[in-house]
């Protein structure tokens, strides 16, 4: 076995039921470290982790997850719906390590196979480490709006930039 064979992969494919609950661990906590201070307090009162926790059983099937390191956990997850990538969040132990680039690319192929020619998505224009990383990835900030983050049967309006990506 070479050296390069031994370094261990990181695999993506569909979540399944099973990964809810890494996936909630994983967007609560990333959740946070993306968001807070940057958007209004009535909607960090109600992302709970029991909220995390619902909507990752709920949005299954629109999710992508990868799994990395010796141990073969998810490590990261995006979800695509439509021409949006809804959402892209890696654990805090497995950021800077190629993860975060391998859930992108499969997010806009899966855009592409949809039939679109353009992804979007939304980042809080606090997310720094967000934004860098989507701009390194070749993705374009087309400036502010609000997304209506959905709470309940409502939505909050965020300010958020807008990134595109030609596909
Ligand atoms: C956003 C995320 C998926 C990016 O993955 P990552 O593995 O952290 O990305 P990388 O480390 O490869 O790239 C991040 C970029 O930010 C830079 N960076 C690292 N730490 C930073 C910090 N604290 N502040 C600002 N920039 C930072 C890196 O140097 C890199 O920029 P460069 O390519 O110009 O050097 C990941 O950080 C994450 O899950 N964050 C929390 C959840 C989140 O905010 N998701 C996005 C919601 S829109």
């Amino acid at each position: 076995m070479s050296e390069i064979d031994s370094i261990p992969e990181i695999d993506l494919r569909p979540a399944t039921a099973a990964d809810a609950e890494a996936v909630a661990t994983i967007w609560a906590a990333g959740w946070r470290d993306g968001h807070l201070g940057h958007v209004p307090e009535a909607l960090v009162a109600v992302r709970t982790p029991e909220s995390f926790r619902a909507r990752a059983a709920q949005r299954v099937g629109d999710t992508v997850v990868a799994v990395a390191g010796p141990d073969r956990q998810v490590a990261g997850f995006v979800m695509v719906v439509g021409e949006e990538v809804e959402q892209v969040y890696v654990a805090a132990s497995h950021r800077g390590s190629g993860v975060a680039g391998r859930l992108l690319a499969e997010a806009e192929r899966l855009v592409a196979a949809g039939g679109h020619r353009r992804a979007w998505l939304a980042v809080v224009p606090g997310n720094s480490r967000a934004r860098r990383f989507y701009q390194r990835s070749g993705w374009i900030d087309d400036g502010l709006f609000d997304y209506p983050a959905v709470v309940g049967d409502g939505t909050i309006p965020v300010p958020c930039h807008r990134y595109v990506k030609p596909l």
